[in-house]
């Protein structure tokens, strides 16, 4: 997928499905389900949900642009907020002239814990670790999914909590889980073993659930971003001042992180993930150290270019769950053109930064709002029927007008 799209923005829905379809290779069902309202009918949704009454649409739209490790993407993303997909866009244009991102991540492990009470917390501790491979045993033939790829638990782990009842064991598990996002393995397995630990330890097992705390699925990657596309060197010296604010006050710092968020939870959306579980692990990963700090870190390069990290857990599945029953979450892995759960959440991982560098760009420079208006001036535009050729003086006279309605959008395109 090397075709390179421009002005995707000012393209009509068909042109722009028309483009989707070419270079993703959706069929025609597919692209069906895409032109739907929102891919799911009430009787998949009485299937999902309890009491469920009917289905609730968001927008869907394709960020442009995107080089990860060298490879070209288009990124689907479900998302409310207006100007964030055109801010992702525009981070990935400067950020490809520089190679793209570079993103990297561990393998999917995720982790069960199983609380044990009422027990010698030290006695117990080596008794489970002395019967590990008994554990270990018992939790894969749970899973013969997993146990078949060479993939399940594979390691455990003791730590003991002090708590206003006294100490408790917390054993927990490991497990590789490969494509899934694996909250199902992880719970079957630790209620699985959790007899078997209550029978080694002589204590009581009370929860045995997955953690959302994912720390052995870290995502973590790096862009550069060239000093003059970025605006020039004080701009550049601005955006670090930026995250030095949001790195020194959490309450910067829960913006700053928003940010991201608004990136990464519209194509977790997208492809169907648990955005409760990935922003819970984020906001704890950002307290990692007793205070909420920025989850991205901004330097500059030798010659002066601004170089952007992120680094946070990354729990994601492209195999079972939603992704499986929701058809727009299987069209949009599709478009993505992913064919694992690590490199999805690479990518994800990827759009996190971008949209924190186009925030903060805007931020450190001219502010948000003015692009939000051309933005909003731009879609008024296209709303009134103006064509790609009309578009651009129609905006800048309402913004040069301070008018920027429909009404106006339509006068200017009938006196043109
Ligand atoms: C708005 O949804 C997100 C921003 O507030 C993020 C930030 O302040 O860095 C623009």
């Amino acid at each position: 997928m090397t075709e390179k799209i421009s002005r995707f923005f000012e393209k009509s829905r068909k042109e722009r499905l028309d483009i989707v379809e070419r270079m993703t290779g959706l069929t025609k069902e597919e692209r069906q389900t895409l032109e739907s309202l929102g891919g799911i009918g009430f009787e998949q949704a009485d299937k999902m949900v309890e009491n469920a009454i009917g289905t609730f649409s968001f927008p869907l739209g394709i960020a442009t642009n995107f080089v990860i490790n060298k490879k070209e993407y288009l990124v689907p993303m479900v998302i409310e907020e207006p100007s964030v997909i055109a801010a992702a866009s525009k981070a990935a244009k400067i950020a490809r002239l520089c190679g793209g991102f570079s993103m990297n991540n561990d393998e999917s492990y995720s982790i069960g814990q199983i609380q044990i009470v009422e027990t010698d917390v030290e006695s117990a501790t080596k008794k489970v670790m002395e019967k590990s491979v008994q554990i270990l045993e018992l939790a894969n033939s749970k899973s013969n999914t997993l146990s078949k790829m060479g993939k399940g638990a594979k390691e455990i782990s003791c730590k003991k909590l002090e708590t206003p009842s006294g100490k408790m064991l917390i054993v927990e598990l490991l497990i590789d889980v490969g494509d899934a996002m694996g909250a199902n393995v992880t719970n079957t397995m630790c209620e699985g073993v959790a007899p078997l630990i209550e029978q080694i330890t002589g204590g009581r097992a009370v929860l045995k659930i997955l953690s959302n705390y994912s720390t052995r699925r870290m995502v973590r990657g790096t862009a550069t971003f060239d000093k003059n596309e970025v605006g020039g060197e004080k701009i550049v010296d601005n955006i670090i001042l930026a995250y030095e604010f949001a790195a020194s006050d959490p309450y910067r710092a829960v913006t700053h992180n928003k940010g991201i968020m608004n990136g990464i939870i519209a194509v977790a959306n997208a492809t169907g993930q648990d955005t409760r579980a990935i922003e819970a692990a984020a906001h704890a990963y950002a307290a990692r150290n007793g205070k909420y700090t920025s989850l991205t870190k901004w330097s500059k390069d030798k010659d002066g270019n601004l170089v952007g990290f992120i680094e946070l857990p990354m729990s994601v599945g492209t195999v079972g769950g939603i992704i499986n029953v929701h058809p727009m979450a299987k069209i949009c892995a599709k478009i993505l053109g992913i064919s694992s759960a690590s490199e999805l959440a690479c990518v994800i991982g990827a759009m996190g930064l971008a949209q924190n560098f186009s925030a903060i760009r805007a931020l450190a420079s001219e502010g948000i709002q003015k692009g939000h208006m051309r933005l909003h001036a731009r879609n008024l535009a296209a709303a009134a029927g103006a064509t790609p050729d009309h578009i651009d003086s129609i905006v800048e006279q309402m913004i040069k007008e301070g008018n920027i309605s429909i009404n106006r959008a339509k006068e200017l395109l009938n006196s043109d």
